[in-house]
């Protein structure tokens, strides 16, 4: 890369082509270690100073399936979109509901709106956000651009701690299914804050499945628009709208480009990996002794879309934060 040439803080063409290929593109250190310190080190205070599990309601959050129903649709869940909440790994919690170890190797999640009220979060997505001395990094705004957002929206930040021993794994899925647009446009940003490994569960992916795998179910809320919404919690239903973003490159007949294998991701701290709202992937279960700390959210177009009113997550007050300017 020349010294001067890429000032620009998206995606260079070759990037954006990789993006459109496989559906999912790993950018090494996009975050300074700076930066990664600074969130690791607010992650830790989070823990420390503001979860008090004696007031926890013991809310366990899965994507593994029915089973978990219940624990994904309680109201602590619903109402996180706008909150700072701590969501626990499924095993550090006893059939009596007692926390089996220590609060900082017991949280999984934090979520869901970091990156409105803890400023070291807020600053990854800011608006306008300045690029760093070298003016080499890119930016979540410039990535966006590239992508050709018209007007994208920073929702549903989370950081995710897949703790040593009992992280659990996440079953392959597509994130159109959790933040649903008409049509689809949700894309992922996922920052590793430590080491992810195939020994601490780090991601894989379908290269290419974002083409041909439809959004033929995605999680609503039972109980949308009927009085108390946050007490129905929610289910996996029928996508009765558009499956793919709109474009001739998607669709179900191109699947007779093959499946394929999943790919795994293993990357550095520092590192963004971008995944689109219709790419399957996945990660494993840590059961290594080293933690796997990482930093997400995602974007959707507001402009020319409809946010659904039965997602999970629904906008706060004030709206969607911009990404623009
Ligand atoms: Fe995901």
């Amino acid at each position: 890369m020349g010294a001067t040439h890429h000032l620009s803080s998206g995606l260079t063409p070759a990037q954006l082509a990789q993006f459109n290929k496989d559906g999912y593109l790993i950018l090494p250190d996009v975050l300074s270690p700076e930066t990664v310190q600074s969130l690791l080190a607010e992650t830790h205070r989070l823990l420390h100073e503001e979860l008090d599990l004696s007031s926890h309601p013991l809310t366990k959050f899965s994507t593994g399936g029915a089973d978990d129903r219940e624990h994904v649709g309680d109201a602590y869940f619903l109402g996180s979109g706008d909150k700072i909440r701590f969501f626990l790994e499924e095993d550090a919690v006893d059939p009596e509901g007692r926390v089996t170890r220590p609060k900082e190797r017991a949280v999984n999640k934090i979520g869901h709106y970091l990156h409105e009220l803890s400023a070291p979060f807020k600053a990854v997505s800011a608006t306008e956000q300045e690029e760093d001395e070298a003016g080499s990094r890119q930016t979540p705004a410039g990535i966006a651009r590239s992508l050709g957002y018209r007007d994208p929206r920073v929702l549903q930040s989370m950081a995710i701690l897949k703790q040593p021993e009992i992280g659990g794994a996440v079953p392959p899925h597509q994130d159109s299914c959790f933040l649903y647009t008409d049509p689809p446009s949700a894309v992922g940003f996922w920052y590793a804050l430590e080491d992810a490994t195939l020994e601490n569960g780090c991601l894989s992916f379908l290269p290419g499945s974002h083409r041909w795998a439809p959004i033929e179910k995605r999680l609503v809320r039972r109980r949308a628009g009927v009085g108390d919404e946050q007490a129905g919690g929610t289910e996996m239903a029928a996508n009765e709208g558009p499956r793919f973003p709109l474009g001739d490159e998607y669709g179900e007949d191109k699947k007779g480009e093959g499946k394929g294998e999943y790919v795994a991701g293993e990357v550095k701290a520092g590192t963004l990996v971008l995944i689109h709202g219709n790419l399957l992937h996945k990660s494993e279960r840590n059961t290594s002794q080293k933690g796997r700390i990482i930093y997400t959210f995602h974007i959707i177009e507001q402009e020319g879309t409809a946010y659904d009113g039965k997602n999970w997550l629904q906008p706060p007050k004030e709206g969607f934060t911009k990404l623009y300017a």
